[in-house]
């Protein structure tokens, strides 16, 4: 089984969905850089260790992911998982967990990186909006594609119901993404991600 750490600063709701897509991995931390995240709740509910760092008591950000990774490692982790992890990564960070380090982001990137995904989405007048998990490199938001989910955007949408939309598809395509890593499908070449196993799809599009 991969060792797996998950990141969250938190709600929760993707960890709550790997969680229950009962994954090939062992979960050996919940670990967020704020102390009352309700994510960790569902690690302490599993008897998984729920570990919080606050960064406010870190001088620098490289100080704060030196321990980051110090924490990560103590507990013999293959995969880190970035689940609503509202930190800057340093790129010291970024390259130490090179290949093994994924994180899900709330829209069709490249568009839309960033915060306020679905705003901007609606700002922009984009028909069809997302998600997408992929592996992190050192630029935020970038890095090879693992899968995306696209869902309408209706007539009617605000933010909160364009959200909900693309949350529904995230706690869909995370666990997928996790489940090819943990098999050992996923390769990478030229930054682009293909899974080795036939007939499978990458996408997904929702009708609702
Ligand atoms: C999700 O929308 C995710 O795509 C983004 O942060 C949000 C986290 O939500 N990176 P939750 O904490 O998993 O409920």
């Amino acid at each position: 089984m991969i060792k797996t750490v998950v990141l969250l600063s938190g709600r929760g709701s993707n960890f709550k969905a790997l969680l229950e897509a009962d994954l090939p991995v062992t979960f050996t931390a919940a670990i967020s850089n704020r102390p009352d995240a309700a994510g960790l709740e569902y690690a302490r509910a599993r008897g998984i260790p729920a570990i919080a760092l606050d960064h406010k008591h870190y001088q620098t950000r490289e100080e704060f992911d030196a321990a980051l990774i110090h924490a990560i490692d103590g507990t013999g982790a293959d995969l880190v998982i970035l689940a609503g992890y509202m930190r800057i990564l340093t790129k010291a960070f970024v390259e130490h967990y090179a290949g093994r380090l994924i994180n899900i982001h709330p829209s069709l990137l490249p568009m839309f990186p960033g915060l306020r995904t679905h705003e901007a989405a609606l700002r922009e007048g984009v028909k069809i909006h997302g998600c997408t998990v992929h592996f992190v490199t050192a630029e935020l938001d970038h890095g090879p594609i693992i899968i995306q989910a696209a869902v309408p955007v209706l007539p009617d949408d605000g933010p909160d119901s364009l959200a909900a939309r693309v949350l529904a598809q995230e706690h869909r395509i995370y666990p997928q993404a996790v489940r090819w890593f943990a098999e050992g499908k996923l390769a990478i070449s030229d930054g682009r991600v293909n899974v080795r196993e036939d007939g499978v799809s990458q996408w997904v599009l929702a009708a609702s």
